[in-house]
């Protein structure tokens, strides 16, 4: 029966093409020059077709064309009325005298997921009078979509969605509105990723079953009508960050048809109490970052069909309803960076895929029930306050389990029951959590990203342990550990590689040539750098740091092109500096300090344009002062103190030196001549004070965290991070004469003056009155002479101050800071007079403004909001592990996009969003501003 049917369609066609007006003939025709009009390429866009398949190469004359693949022709009329050609691999483009167009009959169009190469949507796709399925999405259009799409008042589908981010199609707010009020017959409707840029209008098809519209660009208020059309199931307004909306309170009529709603970056301030009750059909529904508050509804407990669940990145507090992780279809739930607590109750259903709980302040022992969870990929229970001892045999029956953290908990992980598991993971974080050996991931060999950072894990790795990662692992973090040996590191595919602060002694080993992240400070490295580390040539940060290296420093370090962050501070190493930086060098971070480095300060540094960071101090330079250096245009920080540098400081007539300098600590060497006032000239970051400066102090997002050692307040400290804010000049200890130059009182940004331990003399220049920021100033062990200019009196930020040892004379200026300091801050001078040093100045009133002034200042919280500034910033220095986690990820991602590795987009979404949101701030208060 089915054979005598195709017999009599074939027959039928045959009758059609051969005898009667030929329409076939001209759709032959038509379709073979839309064929030829493209090259294939079946991998042109992979990404988003699973089973790329080009349809049109079996197309050809000897078979009817109604029997192609891909194409359909109506029974009776013989015209084609439907043309499939989704993922078929077509590079090339659509031009309006496409033979496409001459298919009018068409009633369906799918050329999903092609390549076509950026061009235009043509005007002509307005013609097709009978459509009413269109689909173009994913296919690499770009530009403006024809108002004459408006036209097609038959379609029911229409799908323009274009590739995630990258905003390449637009449609005007007026098409978009005419769109909706023209195509009456919409059910289905896809524009994700165009750039619309619009309100959403408040009259939508009735039909609309489906309206997907997230990352457009939409701004403004959800319209309430939107949540009661009768037959919506999917709703996805997701991305919008400039879009917000509130839930209905009571009456939701027909929203029970919501199936799967998703509003991701929607600012949605309520979260009904009811809403479980009236949106019982959903399967998904994401509401992650949509600052909600408050606790989770219970009624969302109430819904038994949810399968994804989505609340992360709100500020939820209170406990996770009863039953919620339990729900009979749920599969997937992300609840993290939120603040709830309490304890997990037992799972009870077992058809969980992924839990995210991270980022909360969740308590009490992980329950058993995990271990019932058979489908489970991904558990992720890291910056929680979970406790007690968990055994790993817990997951050990999760044979699908690919990403797992528990880091940052008090959980202490123990394998009492000697299992090996892990075959499936891909992702293994178990940051502190007390591990002492690696026996339980015997047999994981698929890992890619691998953090053990602070554990207790001693000894060396085991032989197993990289074999099993040779050829997978990508990530490594062993950082804070007892390790005492890596030989080394034969991973092929390492990206990044962190042992630092363990134990780790002998010579330096060396990662595989793709590692670009190498950090193995603090540790016990004795031997010579090998100079087989520069065949790392992808290598981005090298931190050597805090060992014994000893030896030179490879020459060829120089000449890799992509190094950002050298770091070989502290460690024994001897001989020159390399002179080999080459003119393409990123470095943008040089540290060599405490080493025992001679002969001169290398001129190709100047090659290295992007160099902020210089610190080469406490080595044994001999050089004269490296101006030259003035013409790097970012250098922020130089130090060259505790050297054998010596002679005047010369400046050239280069206009504009140094001029984002902020902090030059030239002390402890044999500078001589005079202070030179030439170079004070410029450093013009230092003569300004910028606001926007202090807003960004913590907005770096370098893993490798800048720290230099200042001395101030009176000790030597590293400072870390802030460094650009800590504007210095540390001049002591040299051989400087002559008097201070007045212009010093310009740069008017210093927090530290330091020109004690000179041969300075004459007064000291009134000027520096004007520093109204300094809070270290130290003039000591000079031949300073005369008064102390009264103009200090304003100098209301100091909170050290060092006059001694000089030949001053006359009053104290009273009244102020100046007497809050021992007496120490003055002895040593010829005749200074006054408190602290002596009860009065001839004045009578003087104790009396004491009393009040050093009053005020009672106490640990001075006015200083700096220095409550630096104690956050030490707390996130070297220590802090959350800070560094999430910094690792922005670098690995900003070289690499990993589709796979679910954690770290989760962690970057995070990173994302927050920005996002802040920028959205910026903009809104950007826009009211304007309006005003
Ligand atoms: C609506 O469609 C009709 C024909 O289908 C067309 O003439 C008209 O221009 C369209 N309106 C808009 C605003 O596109
Ligand atoms: C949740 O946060 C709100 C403020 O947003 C607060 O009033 C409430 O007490 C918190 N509830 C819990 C359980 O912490
Ligand atoms: C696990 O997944 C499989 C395949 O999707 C499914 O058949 C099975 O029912 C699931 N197991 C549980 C306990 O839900
Ligand atoms: C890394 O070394 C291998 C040989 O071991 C070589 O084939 C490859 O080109 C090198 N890659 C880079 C980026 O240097
Ligand atoms: C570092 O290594 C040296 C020599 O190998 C050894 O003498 C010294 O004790 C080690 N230091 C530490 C802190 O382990
Ligand atoms: C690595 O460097 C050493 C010494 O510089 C050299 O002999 C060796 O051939 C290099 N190996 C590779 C794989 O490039």
């Amino acid at each position: 029966m089915g054979y005598a049917v195709m017999l009599l369609i074939v027959f039928f066609c045959h009758e059609v093409s051969s005898i009667s007006i030929l329409p076939h003939k001209h759709q032959t025709i038509s379709l073979l020059k839309f064929k030829q009009s493209f090259t294939i390429h079946p991998s042109a866009v992979t990404d988003y077709c699973p089973k790329p398949y080009p349809k049109t190469s079996s197309w050809n004359t000897s078979r009817d064309c109604c029997s192609w693949d891909g194409v359909v022709c109506d029974d009776i009329t013989g015209h084609v009325i439907e043309l499939d050609l989704g993922c078929s691999g077509l590079v090339g483009t659509i031009d309006s005298n496409s033979s496409l167009f001459q298919l009018s009959h068409l009633q369906r169009l799918d050329l999903t997921r092609n390549n076509f190469s950026n061009s235009h949507i043509s005007p002509e796709f307005g013609k097709f009078s009978s459509l009413k399925h269109l689909d173009l999405s994913y296919s690499y259009f770009s530009g403006q979509v024809p108002s004459e799409i408006s036209h097609l008042s038959k379609l029911h589908s229409l799908r323009l969605s274009t590739i995630y981010d990258s905003n390449a199609l637009r449609l005007t707010t007026h098409d978009f509105k005419s769109l909706l009020q023209n195509l009456t017959q919409l059910r289905e409707l896809h524009l994700f990723g165009i750039n619309i840029s619009s309100t959403i209008p408040l009259n939508f098809s009735s039909h609309l079953t489906t309206l997907r519209l997230s990352e457009t660009g939409l701004y403004g208020i959800i319209p309430e009508s939107l949540f009661h059309l009768p037959n919506l199931e999917t709703l996805d307004l997701g991305f919008n960050y400039e879009l917000s909306g509130y839930f209905p309170k009571t009456k939701w009529n027909s929203s029970a048809s919501l199936i799967h709603l998703n509003l991701h970056g929607v600012n949605f301030s309520n979260l009904p109490e009811s809403l479980g009750y009236h949106l019982t059909s959903l399967r998904s529904l994401d509401l992650a970052y949509c600052n909600l508050r408050g606790p989770i509804p219970e009624s969302l407990s109430n819904l038994i069909r949810i399968e994804y669940l989505k609340l992360n990145g709100n500020s939820l507090n209170g406990t996770i309803p009863p039953g919620m992780l339990s729900l009979p279809s749920l599969k997937g739930i992300e609840l993290s960076f939120n603040h709830l607590s309490g304890p997990l109750e037992d799972f009870k259903s077992n058809s969980l895929i992924w839990i995210s709980l991270e980022g909360n302040q969740l308590q009490g022992h992980l329950p058993h029930s995990i271990q019932n969870l058979v489908n489970l990929t991904d558990l992720i229970l890291s910056f929680n306050n979970f406790s007690g001892r968990v055994d790993v045999s817990l997951f050990s029956n999760l044979k699908l389990l690919s990403s797992l953290s528990l880091s940052y908990n008090n959980i202490s992980l123990t394998n009492d029951n000697k299992v090996t598991w892990a075959e499936s993971l891909d992702t293994l974080e178990l940051v502190a959590c007390e591990l002492k050996e690696l026996e339980f991931l015997r047999s994981a060999n698929q890992l890619l990203m691998l953090d053990l950072s602070h554990n207790k894990i001693q000894g060396r790795i085991p032989d197993w342990a990289w074999s099993n990662w040779m050829f997978s692992l990508y990530y490594l973090n062993i950082s804070h550990n007892m390790l005492t040996s890596v030989d080394s590191i034969p991973l092929q595919s390492l990206h990044t590689i962190d042992l630092r602060s363990n134990l780790l002694q002998g010579s330096l080993p060396i990662p595989p040539n793709s590692t670009k992240y190498f950090f193995i400070s603090q540790n016990n490295l004795t031997e010579e750098i090998p100079s087989s580390i520069c065949n790392l040539t992808s290598l981005v940060m090298l931190d050597l740091a805090r060992n014994n290296l000893k030896g030179a420093i490879p020459q060829c370090l120089g000449s890799i092109t992509a190094l950002q962050v050298l770091d070989m501070r502290l460690n024994n190493l001897s001989g020159n500096i390399p002179t080999t930086f080459i003119n393409e060098s990123s470095l943008s971070r040089l540290n060599l300090h405490g080493n025992k480095l001679e002969g001169k300060i290398p001129q190709s540094l100047t090659n290295c344009k992007q160099l902020e960071v210089l610190d080469l101090g406490d080595n044994h330079l001999n050089d004269t002062f490296p101006v030259w250096l003035g013409t790097l245009p970012k250098l922020k920080v130089l130090s060259l103190r505790l050297n054998k540098l010596h002679g005047p400081i010369r400046t050239s007539r280069i206009e504009n030196m140094f001029p984002k300098l902020r902090i030059m600590d030239l002390s402890y060497n044999a500078f001589s001549g005079n202070l030179p006032s030439s170079l004070f000239q410029h450093l013009k970051a230092m003569r300004t004070t910028d606001p926007s400066m202090e807003a960004s102090r913590y907005g770096g997002n370098s893993y490798y965290q800048d720290s230099i050692a200042v001395v101030s307040k009176g000790y030597e400290r590293e400072v870390v991070k802030i460094l650009f804010l800590y504007t210095t000049i540390d001049l002591s200890k040299n051989k400087f004469e002559g008097h201070i130059p007045t212009i010093m009182g310009d740069l008017i940004a210093l927090r530290v003056l330091n020109i004690s331990h000179n041969r300075l003399e004459g007064h000291i220049p009134p000027s520096l009155g004007r520093l109204s920021l300094v809070e270290s100033l130290d003039l000591s062990s000079n031949h300073l002479v005369g008064k102390i200019p009264a103009q200090f009196a304003s100098l209301t930020s100091l909170e050290v101050f060092n006059l001694s040892y000089n030949h001053l004379e006359g009053c104290i200026p009273q009244g102020n800071q100046l007497q809050t300091f021992e007496s120490n801050s003055y002895e040593g001078n010829d005749g200074l007079r006054g408190l602290p040093v002596t009860k009065s100045c001839g004045d009578d009133h003087a104790s009396g403004t004491t009393y009040a002034v050093s009053g005020q200042l009672d106490g640990e919280e001075s006015n200083s909001e700096f220095l409550s500034d630096f104690r956050k910033a030490a707390l996130m220095g070297y220590g802090s592990g959350l800070c560094i986690g999430i910094s690792i990820v922005y670098f690995m991602m900003s070289t690499w996009k990993p589709i796979w590795f679910a954690r770290i987009i989760v962690k970057l979404e995070h990173k994302i969003m927050m920005g996002r949101r802040k920028k959205q701030r910026r903009q809104r208060n950007c826009r009211r501003r304007n309006n005003h």
